[in-house]
């Protein structure tokens, strides 16, 4: 057998990884997985083994290598381009019955998770991403495909998109997760990258859950509007008096904004985002602020 370096190993030359395999499969169907580790433990040629024997588990899968992408669009684009709607539906005829059973364990498995968890998560990317329609276009096409998306190179993608823009990242993260956590989803995401995988993905995440309440609560234009005051408040470092917050919020005309600052500003003591108990309307904490206003500052 000879030994190609610095490739992926393929075919005959994998050795077989036998029980790390078997985990996998078994940890995707009641989950995503991230497989993280350091360079040359062997992952991408792990990958390319479980895309090959993934039809016999009834999951369409394949492999995006990411390592070259740098923006939110590119990434959605290369996982979109990785599966067409035509090879969608050849899988489906072609691997019926491996699907027809893949399907049922799915449905199993989702029905332990505790009240429908996520079942209140809407397909809807971030309002204010540039790449939001195609973001919510990808989610709505392979949410319900039986399909595995092998994503590897993770990390090199996060390094770089992060130094081009944090908060689209964070809005980039915050939607993927949003995906993942979506109830009664057939899709099946494993992600792999260098050692600092999990650490970049948590941290970065660490906040995402404040924007995704108010996602998951808010109409789309309630959330416009409560991300403006959020945005405004984060810009100060003391906060701002309520007439300062009127000010800079702009629209609508006074008297409706007035009355919907009052409105939102009930949700948003209610639920920690603001305090207005003094003279300013201010976040309760400086690393609150400073989420907004690396985020959603204006
Ligand atoms: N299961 C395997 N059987 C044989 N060779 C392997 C196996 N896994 C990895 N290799 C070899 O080890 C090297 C690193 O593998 P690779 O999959 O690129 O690792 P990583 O993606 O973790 O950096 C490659 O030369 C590859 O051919
Ligand atoms: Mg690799």
């Amino acid at each position: 057998m000879s030994i190609a370096l610095g490739n992926k190993a393929e075919g005959a030359a994998f050795f077989d990884r036998e029980n790390e395999r078997q985990d996998l499969w078994r940890y995707l169907e009641g989950d995503h997985v991230v497989l993280s580790g350091p360079r040359r433990l062997g992952k991408s040629s792990l990958l390319q083994r479980l895309a090959d024997e993934a039809a016999g588990q009834g999951l369409l899968a394949r492999l995006v290598d990411v390592g070259g992408v740098d923006t939110p669009a590119g990434f959605i684009d290369a996982l979109d381009r990785a599966f067409p709607d035509q090879t969608i539906a050849g899988h489906l005829r072609g691997a019926g019955d491996a699907v027809d059973r893949l399907m049922s364990r799915l449905r199993k498995v989702d029905m332990t998770l505790p009240g429908g968890l996520g079942g209140g998560i809407e397909l809807q990317a971030p309002p204010d991403a540039a790449w939001s329609q195609s973001a919510r276009h990808l989610q709505e096409r392979l949410s319900q495909a039986p399909v595995l998306l092998l994503v590897d190179e993770v990390s090199v993608f996060l390094e770089k998109v992060l130094a081009r823009d944090q908060p689209d990242t964070v809005r980039l993260l915050a939607w993927l997760r949003g995906w993942r956590q979506q109830s009664g989803l057939a899709c099946r995401f494993l992600f792999s990258g260098s050692i600092g995988l999990n650490a970049l993905l948590a941290v970065r995440s660490r906040f995402t859950h404040w924007y995704q309440r108010l996602e998951r609560d808010l109409s789309p234009t309630d959330l416009t509007f409560t991300l403006r005051i959020l945005g405004s408040v984060a810009t100060a470092d003391q906060g701002l008096t309520r007439r300062q917050v009127l000010a800079r919020l702009g629209k609508p005309d006074p008297d409706r904004r007035a009355a919907r600052l009052d409105q939102a500003m009930l949700g948003l003591e209610e639920d920690g985002y603001l305090d207005a108990s003094g003279e300013h309307i201010q976040f309760p904490s400086f690393i609150l602020r400073d989420y907004w206003r690396r985020n959603h500052g204006r």
